[in-house]
């Protein structure tokens, strides 16, 4: 089973609109042909639309941040799937562990958030992963198939086929430190084997990314696993050739 992968730069709270305008200029004239491979930028939500119309031409795809579950309504701050679709977003992170561990996600919440991406036309980068302590207490697997089979409750076949999944390992994001190869395609290959388990062979056409300290220095190996279809960036994408060097290590 073939899988285009997939590479996002997750911006976090960073990048004014004039840096982003010069970082994704960067990218776009420094790499002209990515060939097979979906690339995809997740500004802040102030600057998504601009940047959204800056690529409309372009091969770079424009993801959210965040969404609430709701499409409207009272909810001071919040924003929603069919917002971020009017901005030009075509995708959204969701459930990443900084939203988890700062700002309190569930997997439930997360659940919600999943069926109104889907619903507004958005393609989710559903994001699960163990903290260290999880790791070490041996509870990798029962953590990532709960956080699994919480947040895709509900979901059929066919939307599940759309969903982009990102296993970043908690330990491993902003820390420089990275997964070992082995534990990243062995972790992989269980996600798929839950998924498998839960909504059938959909789990084939899946896409997991890993994330966790990716730089070019390490995206080649980890990009070769067969059960890693793309890789969702954090600090290494904030800087154009960085993240054109770690596209072009899947080209
Ligand atoms: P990092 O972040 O690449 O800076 O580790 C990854 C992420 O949080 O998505």
């Amino acid at each position: 089973m073939s899988r285009i992968p997939i590479i996002a730069g997750n911006w976090k709270m960073n990048m004014t609109s004039l840096q982003a305008i010069e970082l994704v200029n960067g990218i776009r004239y420094g790499l002209k042909f990515p060939g097979n491979v979906d690339v995809v930028v997740a500004p802040t939500f102030l600057c998504l639309k601009e940047i959204a119309n800056l690529l409309k031409d372009s091969y770079i795809g424009i993801a959210a941040q965040n969404l609430h579950w709701k499409s409207d309504g009272a909810f001071t701050g919040e924003v929603s799937g069919p917002f971020l679709k009017d901005a030009g977003a075509e995708y959204v992170i969701i459930g990443h562990s900084e939203r988890r561990q700062y700002f309190g996600e569930t997997d439930e919440s997360i659940n919600l958030k999943i069926k109104s991406a889907l619903q507004a036309g958005l393609i989710p980068i559903f994001c699960i992963g163990e903290t260290l302590e999880e790791r070490e207490s041996n509870l990798v697997e029962s953590v990532l198939r709960n956080q699994i089979l919480t947040a895709m409750d509900g979901l059929a076949p066919s939307e599940v086929e759309d969903l982009v999944v990102a296993y970043e390992p908690v330990w491993a994001i902003g820390t420089g430190k990275t997964a070992l190869p082995e534990q990243v395609e062995e972790t992989h290959a269980f996600i798929r084997s839950v998924i498998m388990s839960q909504f059938g062979n959909v789990a084939e056409k899946i896409r997991i990314q890993y994330g966790g300290s990716v730089k070019p220095s390490n995206s080649k190996e980890l990009l070769s696993l067969p059960n890693v279809d793309g890789a969702l960036i954090g600090g290494a994408s904030l800087k154009a050739s960085d993240f054109i060097q770690i596209i072009a290590s899947i080209i």
